[in-house]
């Protein structure tokens, strides 16, 4: 449960950090768990993947699908000139998403339970509803940049509900590529709508609002265990991991059923699968 101190902190923040809050016997389950579902992974074949428009639309078609699956998503950098992997498949996955969450026992587990569920009440979401997981590999040399953006830009609510849970399951510094934000900048609007028309996505820019620059931003340094919840509308980075320590982070996205889900998010849920809370 929340203290007041801790939920006045969220107000004037944008964010929280929870030390300690999930073991490193739950956190190894869940590593081994993502690991084994990279190893059965069948990559593609993988020198046109980025090259013609057939290609193109077969990767969104991809992304599309995962709204719903389990999928694994390569590193930017992980392909030569080649196209072939220059490393390991298991140091080349950027991330698996989006739903295992609700399909895979051992990642239903770690993202439910009533701490969770107390912390979202404690946070202002009355019927929290889950409806994104991400494991992020942040793989050591190649982890790729995730530029300034706002969750909320994914995840349109009205009003605005939609919280990040970012469970670091390894220590994260600003040398492999820990989150930087600016705190209270969650009072800033929304700058861009990510909006989905049929099969294809589209970002649309709302407001001209500047990210936070090198002054104002700070890195979210913490240790393996932590858990940081953040407003939807808090901008956040994190800076390209060329040290030789992976970052390994997992995130669920969640919104409250109290405010109305907007039909033009990528992600949307039909009575086959239902949104689910913790
Ligand atoms: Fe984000």
């Amino acid at each position: 449960m929340l203290t007041s101190e801790q939920q006045a902190t969220y107000q004037r923040d944008g964010y929280l950090v929870l030390p300690n809050f999930k073991s490193p016997e739950a956190m190894q389950v869940l590593r081994q768990r993502a690991g084994d579902i990279v190893d059965a992974f069948i990559p593609p074949a993988s020198k046109t993947i980025f090259t013609t428009n057939d290609q193109v639309r077969l990767i969104d078609r991809y992304f599309l699908d995962s709204a719903v699956n389990t999928s694994c998503f390569f590193e930017e950098e992980a392909f030569g000139p080649d196209g072939e992997l220059r490393q390991a498949k298991a140091l080349s996955i950027n991330k698996i998403g989006h739903a295992m969450h609700d399909l895979d026992p051992v990642f239903s587990d770690f993202s439910r339970g009533p701490e969770l569920q107390q912390i979202a009440r404690g946070l202002g979401l009355a019927q929290p509803e889950i409806w994104q997981s991400m494991y992020i590999f942040k793989q050591p040399g190649i982890g790729g940049e995730v530029g300034w953006h706002q969750d909320a830009t994914f995840f349109e609510t009205t009003p605005i509900s939609v919280t990040t849970f970012w469970f670091a399951l390894e220590d994260a510094t600003v040398h492999n590529g820990c989150l930087w934000t600016q705190p209270g900048a969650h009072r800033s609007p929304l700058r861009e709508r990510f909006v989905r028309h049929g099969d294809q996505v589209t970002m649309q820019k709302l407001d001209a609002t500047p990210w936070p620059g090198s002054i104002t931003a700070m890195p979210l340094e913490v240790e393996a265990g932590t858990l940081v919840v953040f407003h939807g509308l808090l901008p956040h980075y994190s800076a390209p991991n060329r040290s030789s320590a992976s970052r390994h982070a997992y995130t669920l996205h969640v919104t409250d059923a109290a405010a109305l889900y907007s039909s033009a998010n990528w992600i949307q849920r039909g009575a086959d699968m239902p949104v689910r809370g913790f």
